[in-house]
């Protein structure tokens, strides 16, 4: 087991929320293996029982009905490929648009509104979180706020606001990079060359539940050119859903197995059309969780290396928020 705490020397605080998560398994199963996992997802009841229990009333009866209801046909139809994946013989990309194509097939259809109605809860909980550092940064007269794959970018119109309300500020331009989204007509969306040749300087960069959507080769390119275009004093903040530093592999698997299915049907409730663009259905759709490493990696690549690195966990049991924040310090 590796310390990186100590490695690293920064406050990490990560995996407090997820022990709870496996002695919830524990209490189904005498011996938990890929095939009594695959088992008890397949009896409907337990794996409701379950389930239950382990969402601990964050999110709302929609988007956890939709779960195990999903979930659990799809283990029916598909025991054996699930089996291989938490034998770590499928990758989760490959489980995942199995997955999607299962569900188009039996003609999903979610609604968008009970969806995120249903995550209210949970988003406050990463509001709350993302407030409390918006909360640290300095006055300024203007603040440059980037959206990094912001999508419509409501909740950044939102962070503007607060920031605004606050007396942060008296004025936000809000900017956006995400080259796949609908586009929002109050936000300016930027491409990497109007980045670079513009000379455009930001004071707080968010980006909220993008990086595991981002293939792996490109994940950090397009990123860190916009990092690297950041004021001293200003903030980055990437929340991603969390990850396991201490399990058995197995049990990562079976956590992350959750984490993706829930964000698949998320997805699917809210942006169906994002699976149906292309005639092969859920192509568009990549998924890869970022571990601790990539959050040190991506440390090594920022130019200005004078800066206050975290990486902290928010909670819930699951899905678990895991926030990386970084304040570029003054010389
Ligand atoms: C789950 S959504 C999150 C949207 C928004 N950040 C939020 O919190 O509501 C993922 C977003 O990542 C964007 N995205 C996908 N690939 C991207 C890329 N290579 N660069 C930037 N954004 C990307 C998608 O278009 C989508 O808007």
């Amino acid at each position: 087991m590796t310390n990186f705490a100590s490695l690293i020397n920064m406050d990490i605080y990560v995996n407090k929320f997820t022990t709870r998560f496996f002695s919830i398994f524990e209490k189904y199963l005498s011996k938990v293996t890929p095939e009594s996992l695959v088992n008890l997802l397949q009896q409907k009841n337990d794996f409701k029982n379950l389930f239950k229990r382990l969402n601990n009333e964050i999110f709302g009866a929609y988007l956890c009905d939709n779960f195990v209801y999903w979930l659990n046909n799809y283990v029916i139809s598909q025991p054996f490929y699930c089996i291989d994946y938490l034998k770590g013989n499928t990758t989760l990309n490959d489980l995942c648009n199995n997955f999607i194509q299962f569900c188009f097939k039996q003609k999903i259809s979610l609604d968008s509104v009970k969806a995120l109605t249903a995550f209210q809860k949970h988003n406050l909980l990463t509001d709350k979180a993302i407030k409390i550092e918006l909360n640290k940064i300095k006055n300024k007269e203007t603040i440059n706020l980037l959206g990094f794959g912001l999508g419509d970018g409501e909740y950044e119109k939102s962070l503007a606001k607060y920031l605004i309300a606050i007396g942060k500020t008296r004025k936000v331009i809000l900017y956006g990079y995400d080259p796949y989204s609908r586009k929002n007509f109050d936000i300016e969306y930027l491409t990497i060359d109007k980045i670079n040749n513009d000379k455009i300087v930001f004071d707080v960069i968010i980006a909220r539940w993008v990086l595991h959507h981002i293939e792996l080769k490109y994940r950090w390119n397009d990123f860190i050119k916009c990092v690297n275009r950041i004021n001293f004093g200003s903030k980055i903040i990437i929340i991603e859903h969390g990850f396991l530093m201490y399990a058995s592999l197995l049990y990562e698997r079976i956590y992350i197995l959750f984490t993706a299915i829930f964000d698949v049907i998320t997805n699917i409730s809210l942006r169906p059309e994002y699976f149906l663009d292309s005639p092969e259905i859920g192509k568009n759709f990549y998924i890869n969780y970022l571990q601790m490493k990539d959050f040190l990696n991506f440390k090594q690549t920022i130019i200005n290396n004078n800066i206050d690195f975290k990486v902290y966990d928010i909670g819930p049991d699951f899905l678990n928020q895991t926030i990386c924040r970084i304040d570029m310090v003054k010389n």
